[in-house]
């Protein structure tokens, strides 16, 4: 995606000891959250299961976990589980730059289209989302068992979007 510099922030892969501050994140960002045991699952069990934190250091030298996305990759299709970025310090491109990461990592697995699904009323997500040209496909109608909201689903050719790189030709 273009400009896209915002916060200087480290990405790396989320681990066991990582749980209770992405889990904080999660209760300011979600009505419905993941208990630890999923966390858990993911990080030790599913094979599919990427799943990227950005790091700044606040204050220096300490590292600060201040946003999560996770991503199912499983054989052609990249499916976004989670995108969470802590309240102080949203727009500030951190959830697109995790995306961007988590978007080419795939892209060289062979994902070749990233599929999400996010609440019919959530704006700002379905924004930037579109940013990178996700479009929506599908209605899911009362998906989300909180307050029976819709989701919608959404997804982007990641082949027309640059992320896929595709297979050398052999001959
Ligand atoms: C959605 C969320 C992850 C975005 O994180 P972020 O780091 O603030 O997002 P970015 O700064 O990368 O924003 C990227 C784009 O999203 C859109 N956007 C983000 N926040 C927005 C807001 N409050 N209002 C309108 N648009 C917004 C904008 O188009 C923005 O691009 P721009 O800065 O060029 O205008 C964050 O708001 C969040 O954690 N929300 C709660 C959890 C959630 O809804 N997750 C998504 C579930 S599918």
């Amino acid at each position: 995606m273009m400009d896209m510099p915002g916060l200087a922030i480290k990405i790396r892969r989320m681990e066991l000891r990582d749980i209770e501050r992405v889990m904080e994140i999660d209760r300011q960002s979600f009505s419905l959250t993941w208990p630890d045991r999923s966390y858990i699952f993911e990080l030790t069990k599913n094979g599919n299961s990427r799943i990227w934190l950005a790091e700044i250091a606040d204050p220096e030298p300490f590292l600060k976990v201040i946003g999560v996305l996770g991503v199912w990759v499983i054989v052609d299709e990249a499916h976004i589980s989670t995108v969470a970025v802590d309240p102080a310090y949203r727009q500030l491109k951190v959830a697109s730059q995790l995306l961007e990461y988590a978007l080419k990592m795939a892209g060289e697995e062979g994902a070749a289209v990233a599929r999400l699904e996010v609440r019919a009323s959530n704006f700002p997500a379905i924004r930037m989302y579109e940013n990178f040209g996700f479009k929506v496909v599908n209605r899911r109608p009362r998906y989300y068992s909180d307050n029976n909201e819709d989701a919608l689903l959404m997804d982007l050719d990641m082949v027309a979007a640059g992320y896929t790189r595709l297979a050398e030709n052999p001959s």
